[in-house]
């Protein structure tokens, strides 16, 4: 069944941030037993970015979402909700979205936080666009942003490698008819949350000084179920929503995967008979930023006019949860 928004939505503008200290993997194999060949083969990451200490989610997300409304030619107080998505927010309450909102002086909006890990934007992107498609708000600020580095534990190799820092941000509103979100599959699967998770700081087992010397408060992740897992959803989703929609992949301008493992990204768009230059990756230079993943790359590939007004534009995303999705879209502007 197609999920039809009832009037056309879709994205008017996009930002990013990104901090500047470039971590490479050459710099990892000081600090862990590690090594450019081993990441580079099986993840396709190069570098990733990693903020100072005591840089809190906001900080890089409010930038981005300031550059999104500069590139949309709107003021802050022009937008009625602020929707962020992150697994590392500021603080546990209140929300990020209250920082971002005081950060940019969004006067007229209300807020909150979504956390859907991995697919968090895809979530976020699709409740915003129903809000806005059911008239209840007019702009909505999405931001995804995650400072993963905060949660890495540099004794596990295998996790700690994968993830960086970053934000991405776009404005949502009515669009002409015809473009913006055609169609989205989201699912959830909570039976799949022991491979992926953080053990401690939550109401199940608060902190303690025994959590944090055992490591609770860090990602503990089982790689090569959660890849199986990942192989399979996004390829499935990603081709299952095409097919539901008389596209083939020859249809699709760009495909914009979350960004969690090159051969993972790779396995989808072979599944969607897609041309290779015809999948954004920016893996290799931003590695995993969890959910700021697919609103960067969509900055980057539209800067870089790997799309215009018009296009068939397909994302998908596989995270913690497990939680799941696809969308596509025309791109609108
Ligand atoms: O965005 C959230 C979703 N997350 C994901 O999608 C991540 C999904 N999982 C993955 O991407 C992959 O499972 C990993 C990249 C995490 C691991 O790749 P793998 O091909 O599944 O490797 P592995 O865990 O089976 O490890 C293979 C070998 C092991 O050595 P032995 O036991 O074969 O001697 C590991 O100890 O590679 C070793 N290894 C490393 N070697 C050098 C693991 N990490 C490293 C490392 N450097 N960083």
């Amino acid at each position: 069944m197609n999920r039809r928004l009832a009037a056309p939505v879709g994205i008017t503008g996009t930002g990013q941030c990104f901090p500047p200290r470039v971590v490479t993997n050459d710099d990892l194999s000081k600090i862990m037993e590690t090594n450019d060949e081993w990441i580079r083969t099986r993840t396709g990451i190069r570098e990733r970015r990693w903020v100072e200490p005591g840089t809190g989610a906001s900080q890089l997300g409010a930038p981005a979402l300031q550059m999104a409304l500069d590139n949309r030619g709107i003021k802050a107080s022009e937008l009625d909700l602020i929707l962020v998505t992150t697994v590392t927010p500021d603080t546990l309450f209140p929300a990020t979205a209250c920082r971002i909102q005081d950060m940019v002086g969004a006067t007229n909006a209300f807020g909150f936080d979504l956390n859907a890990a991995c697919s968090g934007f895809l979530y976020a992107l699709t409740t915003a666009a129903s809000l806005v498609a059911a008239g209840g708000v007019k702009r909505v600020g999405v931001v995804g942003v995650d400072i993963m580095s905060t949660i890495i534990n540099l004794e596990d190799r295998a996790t700690s490698v994968l993830f960086g820092d970053g934000a991405g941000a776009v404005i949502v509103e009515r669009v002409e008819e015809g473009l913006g979100i055609l169609d989205f599959h989201h699912r959830v699967d909570g039976s799949g949350g022991c491979f992926l998770y953080m053990p401690a700081g939550g109401s199940l087992k608060p902190a303690t000084a025994e959590t944090v010397a055992a490591k609770e408060h860090y990602i503990h992740q089982a790689g090569s179920e959660v890849f199986k897992n990942a192989v399979r959803e996004m390829a499935d989703n990603s081709r299952m929503l095409m097919d539901r929609n008389g596209f083939t992949g020859e249809d699709l301008k760009l495909f914009v995967p979350h960004q969690a493992n090159i051969r993972i990204m790779d396995a989808a768009a072979k599944r969607l008979e897609l041309d290779p230059s015809r999948m954004m990756v920016n893996i290799d230079r931003f590695a995993n930023t969890t959910t700021a993943t697919i609103p960067t790359a969509l900055h980057q590939a539209f800067g870089e006019k790997r799309m215009a007004k018009g296009d068939l534009v397909a994302l998908a995303a596989f995270g913690a949860g497990f939680t799941w999705g696809a969308t596509l879209l025309r791109w609108a502007y």
